[in-house]
């Protein structure tokens, strides 16, 4: 299975937004083959976008979760309003949270308690800044986030895991990460949470993020350690995110004529 996650971040009017997901409804029309399609719009659009996305092909996330079901929290929207507007996925710990918003590992391992008790899905977002990687110690950091989120988690059976590795130096930049640096990250996360938190394998999934655009996108989704895509600024362009989703139903298609 592939997934494609949209990102909109804080973009698009709720008229804009219910455009976008009707294109890419239509984007898929035809295709007997397809990804697991998530669209996250801002939360100003969810319940707009929940009654078109209803008993399609698309599923709903939010960008952000409270780090509860409901409570006394100013500005945050709890998971309880989550599932109430039809949220099936959450992403979790974005890098742009973590260092516009101050939101530290403590924060992002709260968010994750409140989700995994809950029907959503995270999106644990993780990934190095470049001065990191440049000491070459970008898998330490990444573990090291991996395992702040999760300590002492109950990981409730039968749930999927998403975890989106997106270095801070290839969100938004124009230079994504190289198939050979994501796929060793990815085998080192995917290692992390089958060994060592023990989740079943189908129940995982690594996405990669970071300046993901049609010309590269059939590159990444190709290979198989790459479960799927978190896109930010080519998902809310109508043509390019139609032809993220083309390239892997392409790739799909591959796979499954083999
Ligand atoms: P980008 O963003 O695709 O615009 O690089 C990805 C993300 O922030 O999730």
């Amino acid at each position: 299975m592939k997934y494609v996650v949209a990102n909109w971040k804080m973009n698009l009017s709720v008229r804009e937004s219910i455009a976008l997901v009707r294109s890419i409804l239509r984007s898929v029309q035809g295709r007997k083959h397809f990804p697991g399609i998530v669209i996250c719009p801002s939360a100003t659009a969810l319940a707009e976008a929940h009654k078109l996305v209803t008993r399609t092909h698309l599923a709903l996330g939010a960008q952000n979760a409270g780090p509860d079901r409901a409570g006394a929290f100013t500005g945050e929207i709890g998971i309880a309003q989550l599932e109430d507007l039809g949220c099936q996925y959450a992403i979790l710990g974005h890098s742009e949270r973590r260092l516009k918003f101050g939101e530290d590992d403590a924060v992002v391992h709260d968010r994750l308690t409140a989700v995994l008790a809950s029907n959503l899905t995270p999106i644990l977002c993780v990934g190095e800044p470049m001065e990191v990687r440049q000491a070459e110690q970008a898998e330490e950091y990444v573990l090291r986030q991996l395992k702040q989120a999760f300590a002492n988690q109950k990981l409730p059976r039968g749930k999927s895991f998403m975890v989106a590795y997106e270095p801070v130096w290839a969100i938004g930049s124009g230079q994504p990460a190289s198939p050979e640096q994501i796929v060793a990250m990815h085998k080192l996360i995917r290692e992390y949470l089958l060994h060592e938190l023990k989740l079943p394998t189908d129940h995982c999934f690594v996405l990669y993020g970071g300046s993901v655009a049609a010309k590269n996108a059939y590159q990444f989704l190709r290979e198989p350690e790459i479960d799927g895509l978190l896109v930010g600024g080519a998902s809310i362009k109508a043509n390019e995110f139609a032809q993220i989703i083309g390239a892997a139903c392409d790739v799909i298609e591959a796979q499954a004529s083999v």
